[in-house]
Order: structure tokens, then C-alpha cells, then sequence
């Protein structure tokens, strides 16, 4: 399948999703060549504090086709944007909250999201320790973060720490879907005519259980470790059976570098591939530019999107 194909499909799933309004997008207009596709990374978090409105509003003015939203439950169930499963790395909640932490297996002290309820979170400064220009930023719930970006960039939550969530007896997916239904978000399409949501998990329980809730939505299924990869990525029956449940597979780069044959087999699987992440604040490589970097993943490799952080720097064509 050719990839405006696939991108038609992911259009005509995101129509069917959810029971929700289909006329708008059915009458979108499918891109009419393989335009590679750019994520924006937490937001523009290269140049604003990760998943702050600040960061959104600058990754929808440097063009991103989607925004990211990592997610996490909080202690009253509600989903809220961040890529930890604490909350000491970007807010100031040791200052608020001392004695709040609890002490993980590491002996490391943890404030853990899903022992917050949002009120708490709300209080939190999530903008000071990446910048204090940013201060006064706070964490964004995921409604908070639908009316920022809806109809101006798609959007890609990512479904965080399923398994930590499972143990607490909570189901990320079953919140996420819920959280899509009580929205009854307007389905109208972007005026790139792509689906307007995809999800994406490291998790394979969350993505096989987003293909049952959410059979319609784009899916991704990240890999990161070594794991992952001798399981799902060694050949391509085992790209093919992935494909059974998910729609995109989504490599760290360096996978995509050392097993570049992955492309091929997940495009003859009818899967699309996404490579992450591109960024200023990542170590140093060896190419000149990261809009080097992101060219050889798109145009040499054949990755169809990557995750950036700095999305000012994505080329839309093969450069000279
Ligand atoms: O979701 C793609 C990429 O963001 C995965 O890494 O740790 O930044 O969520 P992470
Ligand atoms: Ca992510």
C-alpha cells in the first residue's frame, strides 16, 4: 500500500471512530503525495517547557501536523499531559508538597501523579524549571490540551506507564476512550487532510487494547529497547503479526539506523513508521544539523513521520 494510501485509510478510520460525526471528514481531501509527517515532541519542547500551553501554541506556529501529549491519571481519574510518571522532574511540587513523595525501588523520592488529585496539580509551576520566562505555566489536562490544539494540528497522546497504572487498577486506555467519548470531540478534519488523532504506547497490552476501544484511531506502537526489537522486529512475519493490531510502528532512531530493512517490511505489512526523537537537547551525532538528521530518517531511510522536538527545523523536501 502506497503511503497516500495509508494516509486515506487513517482518514477513513478516524471517520468511523467513536460513533462520532463523519461528514466533514469524509469529504477531506487526501494528500496527493507522501508528504512525511511532523510531530512536534512534548510541543516545541526545545525551545518552551514540554507540555504547557507555551509549548503547544509554539509547535502549531512552527507548522507541526501533530502535537504530542504524553498522558498520565491522576489520583481523581483525570488525564493530564506529561511525559513522567512524576511530577518532580517539571513542576515545583517538592516545594509545595515536602512530604508528599513516596521512595521507589531505587530509593529515589517520587510524587507521583496518580497520588495527586488535578486541584493539587493545578497549583504546580510547570514552566520555571525549564525557564523562568515560563514561570506561572501549569500542567495541562488532556481537554485543556483539545481546545489548544484541535482543528489547528492533529493531535498523538501517548498512553504512559499502562502497566504502573494497571497495577493501581487503572485502565489508561479505558480513561482515554472514555475521556473521547464524554468530549464528543467535533470530528472535523485538518486541513491536511490527515486523521486528526492517533495514539501511540510502548505498552502492547495498551495498543491491542486501544485496537479493541478505539478500532478506528491510529495506532502506534513505540520501540525502545532490545526487547522489543527481537520480539516484533527480527523479520517481517513478526512486522506482519504486529500490523494485526497496530497501524504505525514506531522506532527509536537508533533502531532505524541499525535495521534499516524494518521500512520495507512494515510498509508490505500496510504499516506506516514513525521514528523519534530528533532533537537540540538530545546528545550530539554525526550529522551537521538536525535537519540532516531528519532528512536521512525521512528520505533515505523511508520513515513516513518523526517525533521532534524542534519542529522549526523539519524538512518537508529532500534536500540537496
Ligand atoms: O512517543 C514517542 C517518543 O516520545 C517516545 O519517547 O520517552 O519521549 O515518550 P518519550
Ligand atoms: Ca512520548
Amino acid at each position: 500500500m502506497t503511503c497516500s494510501a495509508l494516509l486515506r485509510s487513517l482518514v477513513a478510520a478516524a471517520i468511523l471512530a467513536a460513533g462520532l460525526p463523519v461528514i466533514a471528514a469524509a469529504q477531506a481531501p487526501a494528500p496527493a503525495s507522501r508528504d512525511r509527517i511532523l510531530i512536534a515532541h512534548r510541543g516545541a519542547s526545545a525551545y518552551a517547557p514540554e507540555h504547557t500551553r507555551a509549548a503547544y501554541e509554539l509547535a502549531i506556529a512552527q507548522g507541526a501536523d501533530y502535537v504530542e501529549q504524553d498522558l498520565a491519571v491522576t489520583k481523581d481519574g483525570v488525564l493530564v499531559c506529561i511525559h513522567d510518571v512524576s511530577l518532580e522532574r517539571t513542576t515545583n511540587v517538592e516545594e509545595l508538597f515536602p512530604d508528599r513523595f513516596k521512595t521507589d525501588t531505587e530509593g529515589r523520592r517520587r510524587w507521583y501523579v496518580a497520588d495527586f488529585t488535578l486541584a493539587e496539580i493545578k497549583r504546580l509551576d510547570a514552566g520555571s524549571w525549564f525557564d523562568p520566562k515560563f514561570a506561572g505555566e501549569t500542567l495541562l489536562t488532556w481537554d485543556e490540551a483539545v481546545d489548544i490544539v484541535w482543528g489547528r494540528a492533529g493531535m498523538y497522546p501517548e498512553l504512559k506507564d499502562a502497566a504502573f497504572y494497571r497495577e493501581r487498577g487503572v485502565d489508561i486506555v479505558a480513561v482515554f476512550a472514555a475521556a473521547l467519548e464524554r468530549r464528543g470531540l467535533p470530528w472535523t478534519t485538518p486541513a491536511q487532510g490527515r486523521a486528526p488523532l492517533a495514539v501511540q504506547s510502548f505498552d502492547e497490552q495498551a495498543v491491542r487494547d486501544a485496537a479493541r476501544l478505539l478500532p478506528r484511531v491510529p495506532r502506534t506502537f513505540l520501540f525502545g529497547d532490545r526487547a522489543g526489537v527481537q520480539k516484533w522486529l527480527s523479520n517481517a512475519g513478526t512486522v506482519k503479526t504486529l500490523a494485526t493490531f497496530a497501524t504505525d510502528l514506531g522506532p527509536n532512531k537508533r533502531i532505524l539506523e541499525e535495521r534499516p530493512e524494518i521500512v520495507a517490511w512494515a510498509h508490505e505489512a500496510g504499516l506506516t513508521v514513525t521514528a523519534w526523537t530528533v532533537s537540540s537537547l538530545a546528545e550530539k551525532t554525526a550529522y551537521p544539523g538536525l535537519t540532516e538528521e531528519m532528512q536521512h530518517l525521512l528520505y533515505d531511510l523511508g520513515a513516513d513521520a518523526l517525533f521532534t522536538d524542534n519542529p522549526n527545523k523539519f524538512p518537508r523536501q529532500r534536500q540537496p
